[in-house]
C-alpha cells in the first residue's frame, strides 16, 4: 500500500490494527490519487467484501476484477451531474419529511454497515438474530430490500420507455420496461441495496460530523447561518426547494461539509 510512511497513525494518512490485519486508510492526496488511478489496485480486500456482503450481496462494493468493471461500466454514466438537477424536489421533499419526524422514528444509527468491519461479530446474521440491536438491524435490511424490490418490479411492469432521454438514472438504465434487464435481476437488487446503504449510512455520519464540528465552532455556525438567510431569506420562503444555483452558491456550507468529510475519514 502506497501510503505515505512518516504519516503514522495520524497527519494524513491513519492505520489501526481490525483484529491481526492491519488497516491503512490513506487521506493524502499523492496517495489517494495512487489508488484511484492505479487500476491494478482495484481488487479489493476480503475484510471488507466480507462485512458488506450479507447486507448488500454483490454490487460495486463488494465485487472485484472483471464483474466490478462490467457494472461500473453500466452504472458510472447514471452518475452525471447533469441528472442530479432532476432529483432536487425529492430532495427537498425528503429533507422537509426527516425534519418533521420524531428522532425516535428514525431507522438510522440501527445500521452502520461499516460498523461490521471493527465487530466481526455482527457479521453473522445467526449472531445478530440472537440481540434487539441485531434484530434490528436486519430488520432494517428486509425493508431496505422488500423497498428495492418493489422499485424492480415497478420498472419492470411498466409498458413504455418515456421521452427519449440523453441520460438514464440508475434503474431506468438496469431494467427496461417489460422486464427486458442490463444484468441478472438479483445482481440488479444488489446494486440498488449497494447505493442506498452507501449513500445513506456515509450520509448519516457526514451529518452528525457536521453538526458536532458546528457546535464547536460557533464562529461558522454564525457564518453558515448568515449565508443561508442571504440565499433563501426567512420566515416560510426557507422552506422551498432549492435550485440547482443557488446550491453552488453555498460555499461557506461546501467548506464545511468538506471539513467534515475530511474529519470522517481522518478525525
Ligand atoms: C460523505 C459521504 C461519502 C463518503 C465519505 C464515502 C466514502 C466512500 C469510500 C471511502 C469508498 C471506497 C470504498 C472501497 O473501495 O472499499 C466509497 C465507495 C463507494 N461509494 Fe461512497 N462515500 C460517500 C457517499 C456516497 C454516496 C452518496 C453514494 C451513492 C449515491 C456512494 C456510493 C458509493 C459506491 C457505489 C462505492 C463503490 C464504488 C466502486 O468501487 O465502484 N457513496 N465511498
Amino acid at each position: 500500500m502506497p501510503a505515505n510512511k512518516k504519516s503514522g497513525c495520524c497527519g494524513l494518512g491513519r492505520r489501526f490494527y481490525a483484529g491481526p490485519k492491519l488497516v491503512i486508510m490513506v487521506a493524502h492526496p499523492d496517495d489517494v490519487q495512487h489508488v484511484l488511478v492505479t487500476s491494478r489496485l482495484v481488487e479489493r480486500d476480503p475484510l471488507t467484501t466480507s462485512a458488506m456482503r450479507p447486507f448488500v450481496g454483490d454490487g460495486l462494493l463488494t465485487l472485484n476484477g472483471s464483474r466490478w468493471k462490467t457494472h461500473r461500466k453500466l452504472i458510472n454514466p447514471t452518475f452525471h451531474s447533469e441528472l442530479l438537477g432532476n432529483f432536487l424536489e425529492a430532495f427537498h421533499e425528503g429533507g422537509l419529511n426527516l425534519s418533521e419526524r420524531p428522532a425516535s422514528d428514525s431507522a438510522g444509527g440501527a445500521a452502520p454497515a461499516d460498523t461490521m468491519m471493527v465487530r466481526p461479530w455482527r457479521r453473522s446474521l445467526s449472531l445478530l438474530r440472537l440481540s434487539s440491536e441485531g434484530r434490528a438491524i436486519l430488520k432494517y435490511y428486509a425493508h431496505l430490500r422488500k423497498c428495492v424490490e418493489e422499485a424492480i418490479a415497478l420498472r419492470s411492469a411498466a409498458t413504455e420507455e418515456g421521452p427519449a432521454k440523453t441520460r438514464r438514472r440508475l434503474l431506468e438504465t438496469l431494467v427496461k420496461p417489460g422486464g427486458q434487464i442490463a444484468l441478472p435481476v438479483s445482481e440488479i437488487r444488489d446494486e440498488l441495496m449497494t447505493m442506498t446503504v452507501t449513500a445513506t449510512d456515509t450520509t448519516a455520519v457526514l451529518m452528525s460530523y457536521a453538526l458536532a464540528l458546528l457546535a464547536l465552532h460557533p464562529e461558522w455556525q454564525d457564518a453558515a447561518q448568515r449565508e443561508l438567510k442571504d440565499v433563501f431569506g426567512e420566515g416560510g420562503d426557507c422552506l422551498r426547494a432549492a435550485s440547482l444555483a443557488e446550491l453552488a452558491s453555498l460555499r461557506v456550507l461546501e467548506s464545511i461539509i468538506k471539513v467534515s468529510r475530511y474529519s470522517l475519514i481522518d478525525p
